[in-house]
C-alpha cells in the first residue's frame, strides 16, 4: 500500500470541496474570502480529512457522509494555523511554503479569516445532510468541544504561557494532547460519526479514541523534532522557531533519539487499537508515515 499516493488522491478529492465551499458573490467580502482561500488552498498535508474519510470507510460509512466533516475539520485546522502564526502568538512569516496570512492580508483580515474559517467549519458539520440530524448535531458539538478551551485553544494557551519557563512533563503532555491531539481526535471521531456511530461506549468509538491518542501525540513530537532537524524548504515553514521563542517542547525533556523512541511506542499503541478491524491497512500505514514524515 502506497500511503503517499493515497494521501495525494484524497487531497485532490477534498480540495475540490474545500474550494467549492469558500466562494462568495458579495463583492464587499472578496478580500475576506480571498484570505480564507489563500491559507486553506495552499497545500497542507490534509491529514485530518484523511482521518475522517478513512475512519468512516473502516466502519462502513459512505463517502458522501464523510466529505462535509472532512472539510469542516480542515477549515478549523487552517484557522488554528492562521492564528498560531500571528505576531501575538508564534510570529511566523512562512506557512505551507508561502508568506503567512497576516503578512499578506494584514493582522486585521487574518484574524477575521481565522474566525470565519472556524465558524465555516462548524456550519459545514452542522449542515451535513448525509447523516441523521441528531448525528450532525452530536458531531458539531464534539468538534466545538475539541477545538475550544478544553481542547486546541486551551493547548495553545498552555503553549504560550510555557514560553521562557520550565514546565513539568505532565504539563507538556497536556499541552500536546490539547493543542494538536484534540483536533486529530476530532478528525477520527468525525469519521466514526459519519459512519453513524455516536455511542461513546461502542468499541469502534473507543478504538478511534485510542488510535487518535497515539497518532496525535506522535504528530506533535515529530513536529517538535522537525523544528530542530527538519528542512524548512520541505516543511514550508521556518525551523528553529521553537528555540527562538524558548518554547517548551518534547526536546526540553529528552534527546531526539529518546523522543523518536517514545513516538514509536505511541505509534505502536495506535496501530494496536485498530488492529481488530478488517480494512485497517490505510490507517495503519498512515500512523507509520506520521512517525517518519519529513514534512
Ligand atoms: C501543523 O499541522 C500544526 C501542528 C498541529 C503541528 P500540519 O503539519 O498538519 O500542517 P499542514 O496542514 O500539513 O500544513
Ligand atoms: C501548533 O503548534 C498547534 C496549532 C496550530 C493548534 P506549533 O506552533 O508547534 O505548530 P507549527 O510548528 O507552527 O506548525
Ligand atoms: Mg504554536
Ligand atoms: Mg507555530
Ligand atoms: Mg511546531
Amino acid at each position: 500500500m502506497d500511503i503517499a499516493k493515497l494521501l495525494a488522491e484524497n487531497s485532490e478529492k477534498i480540495d475540490v470541496y474545500l474550494e467549492k465551499y469558500l466562494q462568495t458573490d458579495e463583492k464587499e467580502l472578496e478580500t475576506l474570502y480571498e484570505a480564507m482561500r489563500y491559507s486553506t488552498l495552499s497545500g497542507g498535508k490534509r491529514i485530518r480529512p484523511f482521518l475522517v474519510m478513512e475512519f468512516c470507510r473502516l466502519f462502513g460509512g459512505c463517502e458522501e457522509a464523510a466529505i462535509p466533516f472532512a472539510c469542516a475539520i480542515e477549515y478549523v485546522h487552517t484557522s488554528s494555523l492562521i492564528h498560531d502564526d500571528m505576531p501575538c502568538m508564534d510570529n511566523d512569516a512562512l506557512r505551507r511554503g508561502r508568506p503567512t496570512n497576516h503578512v499578506v492580508f494584514g493582522e486585521d483580515i487574518a484574524l477575521l479569516a481565522g474566525d470565519a474559517l472556524i465558524t465555516r467549519g462548524y456550519e459545514m458539520a452542522a449542515r451535513n445532510a448525509e447523516v441523521e440530524p441528531s448525528t450532525a448535531l452530536a458531531a458539531t458539538a464534539m468538534l466545538l468541544y475539541h477545538a475550544g478551551a478544553v481542547g486546541m485553544m486551551g493547548g495553545q494557551e498552555i503553549d504560550l504561557l510555557s514560553e521562557g519557563k520550565k514546565t513539568d512533563f505532565s504539563t507538556l503532555m497536556k499541552m500536546h494532547e490539547k493543542k494538536t491531539g484534540a483536533l486529530i481526535r476530532a478528525a477520527c471521531l468525525l469519521g466514526v460519526m459519519a459512519a453513524g456511530i455516536t455511542d461513546e461506549r461502542d468499541e469502534r468509538y473507543n478504538a478511534a479514541v485510542k488510535y487518535a491518542r497515539g497518532v496525535g501525540l506522535t504528530f506533535q513530537i515529530i513536529d517538535d523534532i522537525l523544528d530542530v532537524e527538519g528542512d524548512a524548504a520541505l516543511l514550508g515553514k521556518a525551523t528553529h522557531a521553537d528555540a527562538a521563542l524558548e518554547k517548551t517542547t518534547f526536546l526540553s525533556f529528552m534527546s531526539i533519539d529518546e523522543a523518536k523512541d517514545y513516538a514509536k511506542k505511541l505509534t505502536e499503541e495506535a496501530i494496536a487499537a485498530i488492529a481488530p478491524f478488517d480494512g485497517n491497512e490505510a490507517l495503519t500505514e498512515l500512523a507509520k508515515f506520521l512517525l517518519t514524515r519529513k514534512k
